[in-house]
């Protein structure tokens, strides 16, 4: 290997690694080796710009903690977790959108119909649809697992030191014979994505706002199905075109309509909420 050059470096580094032939992991691996040295070569990159790289790098994981992982945001806001999400997405299921950073997976069972903003200050939204399959067969007995942030747009889990229960403003609820999905709650502002880290500075240095678009956040599952994680978005809200982490998809967008009369609610509801959402969920089988 001593007359290792700048062109023959890649195979020695691929070479290097004793991987199971033809297995996943070599093909990652040596994939990624391959997108990483054509990257250096092609930008001709410098000592200096490859020690901001590896410093920026650095900075992420000292700011990271069990509550805030800094790298999930740079994956965000560089587009690379809604690439995966489109990929990864079935034809004929609901898109799938971000996870993002406050996702418990303890989350409480709320029964149908629960009234997840339990008193709390802003818009009452009524939040219905049906779950199906990708052949439009309802799924009795389908869950939503739904988290969200307030109606100043903040996560009661970012605000536990003030007092907030980190599971409120959000449930797992079970869908009825039909499919259907119901509760209430209160509608979610649009909130920014932390900015005080190195992700911050990068977006600063791009000129890029941190603002995400006000969404409810989903996992929907049924057993056979493949589970969707996804976002539900608000027509005409602001930051539809241009979310901090590229989570909009036109799909996922729903009508914000004002409950006039209670009798515009076909549900045993015993509020009357401002304004419906209806958005339906696909799930397409496993496998
Ligand atoms: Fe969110």
């Amino acid at each position: 290997m001593r007359d290792v050059n700048q062109f023959t470096v890649t195979e020695a580094v691929k070479s290097s690694f004793d991987t199971e032939d033809g297995s996943r992991f070599q093909f990652l691996l040596e994939t990624f080796i391959e997108h990483l040295h054509d990257y250096v070569r092609e930008v001709n990159l410098t000592h200096d710009e490859w020690m901001r790289m590896l410093n920026f790098l650095y900075d992420c994981g000292q700011i990271s903690t069990p509550e805030r992982h800094e790298y999930i945001l740079l994956s965000d806001v560089l587009g690379l977790s809604a690439l995966v999400d489109m990929i990864n997405t079935r034809g004929g299921a609901t898109e799938g959108s971000n996870l993002g950073p406050f996702y418990l997976d303890d989350a409480p069972v709320k029964e149908l119909g629960a009234d997840l903003a339990e008193g709390r200050e802003g818009v009452s939204v009524l939040v219905e649809g049906v779950i199906r399959d990708t052949l439009g067969n309802p799924l009795p007995g389908a869950t939503i697992d739904t988290w969200q942030a307030d109606s100043s747009g903040t996560y009661p889990i970012q605000e536990q030191e003030q007092g907030q229960d980190k599971y409120d403003l959000r449930a797992k609820i079970t869908a009825d014979e039909q499919g259907r999905y119901y509760y209430t709650t209160v509608l979610p502002k649009p909130y920014t994505v932390p900015y005080d880290g190195p992700v911050g500075e990068l977006l600063r240095a791009g000129n890029r706002h941190a603002w995400r678009a006000a969404h409810l956040h989903y996992i929907v599952r049924h057993p056979g199905m493949r589970s969707i994680t996804t976002e539900v978005f608000f027509e005409n809200a602001e930051y539809l075109d241009n979310d901090a982490v590229f989570g909009v998809r036109k799909s996922l967008i729903a009508k914000l309509e004002p409950v006039k009369k209670a009798s515009a609610i076909d549900l045993p509801l015993e509020r009357r909420p401002d304004a419906k959402v209806h958005f339906d969920f696909t799930l397409a089988p496993e496998g």
